[in-house]
């Protein structure tokens, strides 16, 4: 069985070897994440709005919507990319970066607050899949009880901090979520930091890199299923020929002797090839096919009888491959 093993061992190192050069890791890109913990990798740029429209995600004028309940505001989101809504007069923000906004609400006097500018990176923390967005509006002034002063009250705006936005993506495969996301705030505990929850089949994680690579190509699929049917051929005819016939040696093989026909004719084949080659060029070529004719002489120079095969070595040889093909 040791030949029949080895052979095994080749054919499945073989394999791996082509499912190796199938999932060479490209470099990750942006939106998606490969968790740490589970290996899971998760995509979430089918979430991602555009006015264009991309292929995961139909166009859109109209980005994602959160309530804010007892906040004093509702939120206008997006994943990864900017907001679709083109704003102006963001509060605190130079207009250079006004493009870049990712969430943002309006308050009750309509002022357009930024929570964030827009990032592409996600981030995993324990099992949470999470994103952030920083660089929003400039933080408000917080009285005693903690409530914003109002900014017309400020005197001096000496406030640093910018709002940021902190989002944690949950996977949830119910049907009603087949489209869109829910986005559900969770609270604001400084008016500055706002903390989102995202409820979406995008966050569940997936074994695959992507679509597009992950799955094998039909002449890949092709390829599996001839490479196991030979196994299952090589195996099969090995056991049989082994247990039933009490073949040993090379001879387990299945169709040992069409096999070894085929080889020797390649051989030959070779032999005649090679040897005319060694000659004098194009020579030695025009020689192999007007030599062929007769089958012997082949490749032989008689004007260089010292060089190359003799004739008689020539004729032996091919006495010798006459016999095996014969078997
Ligand atoms: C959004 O797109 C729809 C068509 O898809 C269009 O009718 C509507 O005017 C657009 N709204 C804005 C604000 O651009
Ligand atoms: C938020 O949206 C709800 C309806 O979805 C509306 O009743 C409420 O007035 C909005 N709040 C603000 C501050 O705009
Ligand atoms: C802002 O958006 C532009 C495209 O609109 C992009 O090229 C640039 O990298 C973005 N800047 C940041 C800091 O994300
Ligand atoms: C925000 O995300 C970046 C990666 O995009 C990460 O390096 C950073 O630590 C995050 N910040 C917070 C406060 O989670």
């Amino acid at each position: 069985m040791h030949l029949s093993t080895s052979l095994l061992a080749l054919l499945l190192s073989s394999l791996h070897s082509s499912f190796a050069a199938a999932d060479a890791k490209p470099p990750p890109k942006p939106c998606t994440i490969l968790s740490p913990s589970t290996g899971s990798f998760f995509d979430l740029r089918s979430l991602q709005l555009t006015p264009e429209g991309t292929k995961y995600q139909a166009a859109s004028n109209e980005s994602y919507h959160a309530k804010g309940y007892d906040y004093p505001a509702n939120f206008t989101l997006n994943f990864c990319g900017p907001v679709v809504e083109s704003l102006e007069d963001v509060e605190g923000v130079p207009t250079s970066r006004q493009k870049n906004v990712s969430a943002f609400y309006k308050d009750q006097r309509g002022d357009i607050y930024s929570i964030g500018q827009q990032n592409d990176q996600l981030l995993f923390r324990g099992k949470k899949l999470l994103l952030n967005y920083t660089m929003g509006s400039p933080c408000p002034e917080l009285d005693e009880d903690g409530n914003p002063i109002d900014d017309d009250f400020v005197v001096k705006k000496t406030s640093k901090r910018r709002k940021s936005t902190l989002m944690t993506f949950a996977c949830d495969t119910s049907p009603l979520l087949s489209n869109r996301p829910i986005v559900n705030f969770l609270g604001s505990p400084d008016h500055c930091t706002y903390v989102f929850e995202i409820r979406s089949r995008s966050a569940c994680g997936g074994t695959t890199q992507s679509e597009e690579k992950g799955t094998l190509g039909p002449g890949a699929v092709f390829g599996l299923i001839a490479a196991i049917a030979l196994l299952v051929y090589l195996i099969g005819g090995i056991v049989y020929q082994r247990n039933v016939l009490h073949q040993r040696g090379w001879r387990q093989l299945p169709n040992y002797t069409m096999w070894a026909g085929i080889h020797s004719f390649f051989s030959d084949m070779f032999v005649i090839l090679f040897s005319s080659c060694t000659q004098r060029m194009p020579g030695g070529v025009t020689q192999l096919f007007a030599g062929r004719r007769g089958y012997h002489r082949v490749g032989t120079d008689e004007r260089h009888p010292g060089r190359g095969r003799t004739p008689d070595d020539e004729n032996r040889l091919i006495d010798q491959l006459d016999e095996e093909w014969e078997d």
